[in-house]
């Protein structure tokens, strides 16, 4: 563990910056503030202090690093060819929250390009950065100083938290002004490209550049196997241990999703707070995105510290430095988005022989509500010839499927839930694919003008698809009778019985996690039961 030197920034301070620019120049590595996010510093011309960089944050030895500059001049020691643009970029935006990829020159070493042809380059703005690298007197390699897949940095007590111990200095600059990082835009191709939205808006850069082309990984999920342009793009990113879930919608929806939520919190807009009754973090006002953007990294980190299982954001507009707040909130959750504008979900759980079925069913008779099955959509995701169903195959063995290339469903049932780590294998397949096939589910009925849908699910919160619905009921019963329920439908020994109840959750999570509970069973009425449900309904959307 390296000793770790805190030093605070002060423009005046001409024997501190020496230090450390002392400890750059002989190959240490520094936390040093910028105007976009803190970055942790080697010098540029140094592979092996840049080799250090990439073991203190754990990052992928496939993603390359920014150089950061204090002068034009520096420019031609990094760079084989500056075109014209780069020229007119630099010209408006440096120094600023603008990063530039160019074609590398010789003097940069693998350990920053990661092998590629080229670099990106930015002229920081904050005088600490600058006079941190004019004291080095080389240019510095820098990605933010966080740990990989944290959220970025913004104020020096972020730097400590993440790299005390693997940093040999850090340097204290106060909370960082733009608050996302920079804008990266390619100019190495026939057209220019934004790689990351940050600081400097796609807008801004147009301005400049004319047409700019916005990278596919932008504001989308890279589908497996596909190349990122930028390789930070493609890693699951600025998470924080809570499970991100964006909202998209009006606030009144938003409000009355979140109602009576337990275990989580909202990361919502400024005056927005007061008005919910769960936990809050307001990332500034709602169409202030350079505010947000501020605010942003700094609110995901404080989730953690709140300890909740989930945090549900409000989804920002994507106009200006907003383009970078919603590309980083999408990454932190990883991808997922709910239209609370459309149909309210009502998650509907138990375990086997609680008797479930029979009541959706009669849920839906009395109530026209829509349904969604999750067991329907279990078999139509594992039909023949169905990328599922490979992945079983290589998981419990090739022997599931059939001849005629169907799935032996008994054999899958008795392989998987044989314990608990295979049964969780079986989930991890499985369980991603009905909740997104689910959804889009939803989304159908909501354009079919239903308003409500029942989400039919025996796994429905292993699965974690709860959090994604307006509230849930479980139906319960307790175990003997549930037994000898499943004992007589379908025919099972005691045994079977027996094991297929306990690859379910006991029936005390069902009550635990539920919003509403249905007691199904002798002498409770169940019409009386029933109205639970109706009481939460209106409740929710009172
Ligand atoms: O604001 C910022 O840019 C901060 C501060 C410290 O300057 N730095 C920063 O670095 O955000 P980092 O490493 O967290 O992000 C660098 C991004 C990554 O997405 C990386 O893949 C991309 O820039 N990148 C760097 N060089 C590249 C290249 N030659 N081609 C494509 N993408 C590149
Ligand atoms: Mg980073």
């Amino acid at each position: 563990m390296a000793e770790t030197k805190l030093f605070k920034y002060e423009p005046s301070d001409s024997e501190s910056l020496a230090a450390v620019g002392a400890i750059l120049r002989d190959g240490g590595i520094v936390g040093i503030p910028t105007e976009t996010v803190y970055g942790l510093a080697a010098n540029a011309f140094d592979g092996n202090a840049v080799a250090k960089i990439f073991k203190a944050k754990g990052r992928p030895q496939d993603n390359p690093l920014i150089v950061h500059i204090s002068d034009i001049s520096q420019l031609g020691s990094v760079v084989s060819e500056i075109p014209d643009s780069a020229y007119a970029l630099a010209e408006k935006y440096w120094p600023g929250p603008l990063s530039i990829i160019m074609p590398k020159g010789e003097r940069i070493p693998d350990e920053v390009s990661c092998g590629l042809d080229t670099v990106a380059v930015r002229m920081p703005s904050h005088p600490a950065a600058r006079d941190i690298i004019s004291a080095a007197g080389v240019p510095l390699a820098a990605p933010s100083a966080n740990l990989s897949g944290s959220p970025s940095p913004t104020t020096a007590q972020h730097v400590i938290d993440d790299m005390w111990g693997r940093a040999d200095a850090i340097v204290d600059g106060g909370m960082c002004d733009v608050g996302v990082e920079s804008t990266v835009v390619s100019l190495a191709s026939d057209k220019p490209r934004l790689l990351r939205p940050g600081g400097i808006s796609l807008e801004q850069l147009e301005s400049v550049l004319g047409d700019v082309e916005v990278d596919r990984a932008v504001l989308a999920e890279l589908e497996p196997g596909q190349k990122a342009a930028s390789p930070g793009m493609k890693y699951k990113h600025y998470s924080p241990k809570a499970r991100v879930i964006i909202l998209k919608g009006s606030f009144e929806n938003y409000r009355r999703f979140v109602k009576g939520k337990k275990d989580c919190a909202s990361l919502c807009f400024d005056g927005e707070g007061d008005k919910l009754d769960i936990p809050f973090i307001e990332i500034g006002s709602e169409h202030d995105s350079s505010a947000q953007a501020h605010l942003i990294f700094d609110a995901l980190r404080r989730l953690d510290e709140m300890g909740v299982q989930t945090a549900y954001a409000r989804c920002p507009d994507t106009d200006g430095v907003g383009l970078a707040v919603i590309n980083r909130l999408l990454r932190a959750a990883a991808f997922t988005v709910l239209d609370v504008d459309g149909v309210m979900v009502i998650g509907l759980t138990g375990a086997t022989g609680s008797g479930k079925s029979s009541i959706a069913k009669m849920l839906c008779e009395k109530f026209d509500l829509a349904h969604i099955d999750c067991d329907e959509i279990a078999r139509e995701i594992t039909a023949a010839g169905s990328p599922v169903l490979s992945q079983l195959a290589q998981a419990f063995g090739d022997d599931i499927i059939r001849d005629d290339m169907s799935l032996d469903r008994a054999l899958l049932a008795s392989r998987a839930f044989a314990s608990e780590k295979s049964t969780r294998l079986l989930n991890s397949i499985t369980h991603p694919v009905i909740t997104s096939k689910a959804l889009a589910k939803a989304k159908d009925f909501t354009r079919e003008g239903k308003t409500a849908v029942l989400l039919d699910g025996a796994a429905i919160f292993e699965s974690k698809i709860d959090k994604l619905c307006d509230f849930t009921v479980a139906v319960t019963a307790p175990e003997d009778v549930r037994k000898s329920r499943i004992m007589e439908r379908d025919s099972l020994t005691v045994e079977k019985a027996e094991e297929r109840i306990g690859a379910q959750l006991p029936d005390d999570e069902y009550k635990r996690n539920a919003d509403v509970i249905i007691k199904n069973y002798p002498p409770y009425n169940i019409e009386t039961e029933i109205q639970k449900i109706i009481e939460k309904y209106e409740e929710k959307i009172k």
